[in-house]
């Protein structure tokens, strides 16, 4: 899978891809992250990509001229599908709409700044708009790094057995179940006696019962879903 990122700030995408799981994946050639300087499409000789809201008010907007001479060229040389803007009135992302991004094999990710972008961008050139969640960032690459890594750790070959995707928090309407490490006593305070019995189906069916509970106690909305 290839990620193209749009941002007027590629700066602030470089440290979240060079580590650790992202890093592995983009090494191991399953995944690739892009970023695009959008200042790079414009046209004009002071690379601007922002201007005043006709009507006026504060706040500048993102020009349409830049945006659409970027996507055309990720459609046109690297065959992107879907187009994302990241944007709070967004529709909510999830770990169903990660799911359903992991299967995508060029994917472009718009960061708005500003007071946003040119409302005729949303209409006619994006393919989905994300929120990561009911607050306002400085800006969407944040946003765009969040939905970048939770879509590629499930890209198959990402995580190995011991971080498989599949016991993650969401992955079946249930979020995650205690976990423990050495020492099995700290002070007192001690690892359930199940964990260390070896019996692996009901270290298995502990697991599910703590995973339903806590289901239960924090996120209920999940269980009727
Ligand atoms: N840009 C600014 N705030 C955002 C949010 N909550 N989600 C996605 N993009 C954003």
């Amino acid at each position: 899978m290839i990620v193209h990122i749009v941002t007027v700030l590629p700066e602030l995408l470089e440290s979240p891809f060079a580590h650790s799981i992202l890093k592995r994946a983009q090494q191991k050639g399953l995944a690739s992250v892009v970023v695009h300087n959008l200042r790079d499409f414009s046209s004009d000789k002071h690379k601007s990509v922002d201007d005043y809201a006709f009507g006026g008010g504060a706040g500048m907007v993102m020009m349409i001229e830049p945006i659409v001479n970027c996507l055309e060229f990720l459609k046109k040389e690297h065959g992107v599908e879907e187009v994302i803007y990241m944007t709070p009135d967004g529709e909510r992302f999830s770990q169903n709409m990660a799911n359903q991004l992991s299967l995508k094999t060029n994917i472009a990710i718009l960061c708005g700044h500003y007071k946003g972008i040119d409302e005729r961008v949303r209409e006619h050139f994006i393919t989905r708009e994300i929120s990561i969640g009911d607050y306002v960032l400085s800006g969407g690459e944040l946003a765009a790094a969040v939905v970048s890594d939770a879509v590629i750790r499930l890209i198959p070959g990402v995580l190995n057995d011991e971080t498989s995707a599949l016991t993650d928090s969401f992955q079946d309407n249930l979020l995650a179940p205690p976990v423990y490490t050495r020492p099995a006593e700290f002070r007192g305070l001690k690892v359930p006696d199940i964990l260390i019995s070896g019996n692996t189906p009901k270290i298995e069916k502990w697991r599910f019962e703590k995973a339903v509970e806590r289901t239960k106690q924090r996120r209920p909305d999940l269980l009727d879903e």
